[in-house]
């Protein structure tokens, strides 16, 4: 039995053994595969050179299964400085400003790497990048100009769509600002740096940010994502006609269009502005303090009489309408059944709405017969509140009157009750 026992255990152990041998080559093997030295040295790291692991793992790249020798090169299986870093392993140590762009673009431009990721990302950003003024000023050695990471950051960078990337419409504003609202980063070039103050208070910052109209512009809508310029005069006009579809045909059939060419003009900014643009009213059109028609047109010529003529139209049926609308709130307010007349004027304010945008055809008669419609329904309007008002005279006095009549009946028949009484 001894012996028996004997030279079984040797074989027990060895079958163990052989296993445990196994599980540690396997585990060796595993860990060799997914074995980044390069992130957990840096890790550990202080200041620019810390890369930590929760920076990389919200990195778009970490999350598609590309590692810091994908951009850096060099051998991530070594736990040695000098090794995992050497140039024989393709190390390229800390990639050049200038270099960036090019670094980026030699997976972000090949249509045939990019397909087998996400086959419906654009490779057009390098290409773009290099007709831009950021891009042709790097080309020209100014490293000051915004390179890819600049905008997109790097080591957490984060797909457009993720809300807290850099390049998410909500924070692009602010990413742009960091260099162009910096006065004395630009002041070698000489062009405002107000841009971001402006598009703050402006009405696209206003839809955007505070009511979440992600239709709204913010500077890369107008500038382009990475073909940053600003619009020459013949695309400005372009630029806000993408979204004001109306005032554009308007204004590309008023005598403007070719007046402001040949004063070498952008369109609609010349009157609303580029970034501070503001919700304008009807102070922005007429001969007032607040026109914007009296910057250019004078006493006398046509330009002026026109503005004072549409300032006027566009008071008649403000006016109008708000007449209609307090005899309507007066007869509604006396109990007097109103509500299909209250329902037409709204019709009615959608055409000085319309006529709002109307003005930028710039010529009266165009104005007046869009404004003739609202004035016609705000005026069958108010003589509907008259009605009203005059309904409830006649039935106010009848009330009265039946009153009267109670009363001397009462009276009539105390008298008479007395007198069977007496
Ligand atoms: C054992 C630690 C360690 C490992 C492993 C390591 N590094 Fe480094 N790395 C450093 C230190 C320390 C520096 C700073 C050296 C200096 O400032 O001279 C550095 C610098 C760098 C720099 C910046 C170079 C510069 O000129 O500023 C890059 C890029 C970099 N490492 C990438 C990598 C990559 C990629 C790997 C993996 C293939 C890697 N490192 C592996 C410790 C390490
Ligand atoms: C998508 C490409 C990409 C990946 C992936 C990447 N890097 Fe970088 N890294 C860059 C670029 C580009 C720069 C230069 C940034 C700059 O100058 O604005 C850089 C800079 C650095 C620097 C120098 C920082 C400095 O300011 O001097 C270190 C160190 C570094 N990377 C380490 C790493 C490590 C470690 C990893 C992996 C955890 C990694 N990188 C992954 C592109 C990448
Ligand atoms: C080694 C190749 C490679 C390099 C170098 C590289 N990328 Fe990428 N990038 C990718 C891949 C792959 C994806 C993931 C695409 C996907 O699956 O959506 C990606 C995704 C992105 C995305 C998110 C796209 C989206 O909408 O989902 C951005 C932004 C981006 N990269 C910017 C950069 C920038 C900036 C640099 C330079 C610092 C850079 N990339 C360098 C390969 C690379
Ligand atoms: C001036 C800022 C800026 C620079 C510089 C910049 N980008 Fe972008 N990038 C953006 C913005 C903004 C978006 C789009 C965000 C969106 O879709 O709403 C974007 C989107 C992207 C995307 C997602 C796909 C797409 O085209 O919409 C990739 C990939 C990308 N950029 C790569 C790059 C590369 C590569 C470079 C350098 C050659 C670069 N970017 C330079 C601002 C910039
Ligand atoms: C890293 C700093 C930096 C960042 C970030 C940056 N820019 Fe620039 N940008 C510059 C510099 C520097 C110039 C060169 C100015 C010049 O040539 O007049 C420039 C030029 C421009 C110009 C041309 C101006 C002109 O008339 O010459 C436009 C338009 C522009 N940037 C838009 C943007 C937008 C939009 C963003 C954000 C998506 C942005 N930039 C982000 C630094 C930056
Ligand atoms: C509604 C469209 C629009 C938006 C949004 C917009 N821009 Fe502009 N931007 C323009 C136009 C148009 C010009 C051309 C100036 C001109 O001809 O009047 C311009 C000019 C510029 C210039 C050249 C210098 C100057 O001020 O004339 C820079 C730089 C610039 N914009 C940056 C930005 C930045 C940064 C943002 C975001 C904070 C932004 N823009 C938002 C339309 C826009
Ligand atoms: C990407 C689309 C888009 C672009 C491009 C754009 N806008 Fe706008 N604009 C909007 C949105 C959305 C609003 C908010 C509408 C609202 O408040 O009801 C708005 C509001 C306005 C208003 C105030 C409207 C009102 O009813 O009071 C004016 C004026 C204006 N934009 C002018 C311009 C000019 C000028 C340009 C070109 C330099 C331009 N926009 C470019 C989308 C755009
Ligand atoms: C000659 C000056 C002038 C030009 C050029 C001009 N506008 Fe206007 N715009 C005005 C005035 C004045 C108002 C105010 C009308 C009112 O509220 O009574 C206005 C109002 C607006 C409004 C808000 C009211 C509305 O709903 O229409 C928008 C949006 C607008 N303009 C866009 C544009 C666009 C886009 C262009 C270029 C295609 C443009 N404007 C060109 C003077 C101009
Ligand atoms: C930036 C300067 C400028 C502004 C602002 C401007 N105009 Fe003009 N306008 C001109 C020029 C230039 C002409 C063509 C020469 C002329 O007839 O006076 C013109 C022509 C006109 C004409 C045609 C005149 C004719 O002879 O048939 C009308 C109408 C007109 N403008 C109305 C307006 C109104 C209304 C406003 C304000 C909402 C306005 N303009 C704002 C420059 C301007």
């Amino acid at each position: 039995m001894a012996i028996l026992r004997n030279s079984v255990r040797p074989t027990e152990a060895s079958l163990w053994l052989m296993l445990a041998v196994l599980m540690v080559l396997f585990a060796g093997l595993a860990h060799g595969q997914t074995k980044n030295s390069c992130l957990a040295c840096h890790s550990t790291l202080p200041d620019k050179n810390g890369v930590t692991e929760e920076q990389f793992s919200q990195d778009i790249h970490s999350q598609k299964g590309l590692t810091c020798t994908s951009c850096h090169g060099g051998d991530a299986s070594s736990d040695d400085a000098d090794q995992a870093m050497s140039r024989k392993a393709g190390w390229k140590g800390k990639v050049d400003r200038k270099q960036i762009p090019q670094l980026c673009g030699s997976c972000h431009s090949d249509p045939a790497y990019m397909r087998q990721h996400n086959p419906s990302l654009r490779t057009d950003q390098y290409s773009q990048y290099l007709t831009s003024v950021h891009g042709k000023r790097l080309a020209a050695g100014d490293t000051k100009v915004a390179v890819c990471t600049d905008c997109h950051s790097v080591h957490d960078l984060r797909a457009p769509s993720d809300p807290r990337s850099t390049v998410n419409p909500v924070n692009v504003a602010t990413t742009c600002s960091r260099c162009h609202a910096d006065a004395g980063l630009m002041a070698a070039y000489k062009i405002p740096t107000n841009q971001f103050a402006e598009y703050s208070k402006s009405v696209h910052r206003d839809a955007l940010m505070v009511r979440g109209d992600l239709s709204a512009p913010t500077c890369t809508t107008c500038h382009g994502n990475h073909g940053a310029t600003p619009p020459g005069i013949a695309s400005v006009a372009n630029v806000c006609s993408t979204c004001h579809v109306f005032q554009a045909q308007l204004f590309d059939s008023s005598p403007h269009k070719k007046a402001f060419e040949l004063a070498g003009l952008p369109g609609c900014v010349t009157c609303h502005s580029n970034h501070g643009i503001v919700r304008p009213s009807d102070e922005f059109i007429g001969t007032g303090d607040k026109s914007v028609c009296t910057q250019c047109h004078t006493s006398g010529d046509a330009g002026y009489a026109t503005a004072a003529k549409m300032k006027e139209r566009l008071e008649q049926l403000a006016t109008s309408i708000a007449n209609a609308d307090q005899i309507l709130g007066k007869a509604e307010r006396s109990g007097m059944e109103v509500s299909q007349a209250k329902l037409d004027l709204t019709q009615a304010r959608d055409t000085l709405t319309k006529a709002r945008v109307s003005i930028h055809s710039f010529n009266v008669q165009h104005l007046e017969a869009d404004i003739k419609p609202g004035l016609d329904t705000a005026g069958k309007d108010y003589q509907a509140g008259q009605k009203a008002l005059a309904d409830r005279n006649y039935r106010r006095i009848g009330l009265a009157i039946s009153l009267i009549a109670i009363g001397l009946v009462l009276v009539g028949l105390r008298l008479y009750i007395r007198q069977v009484e007496g």
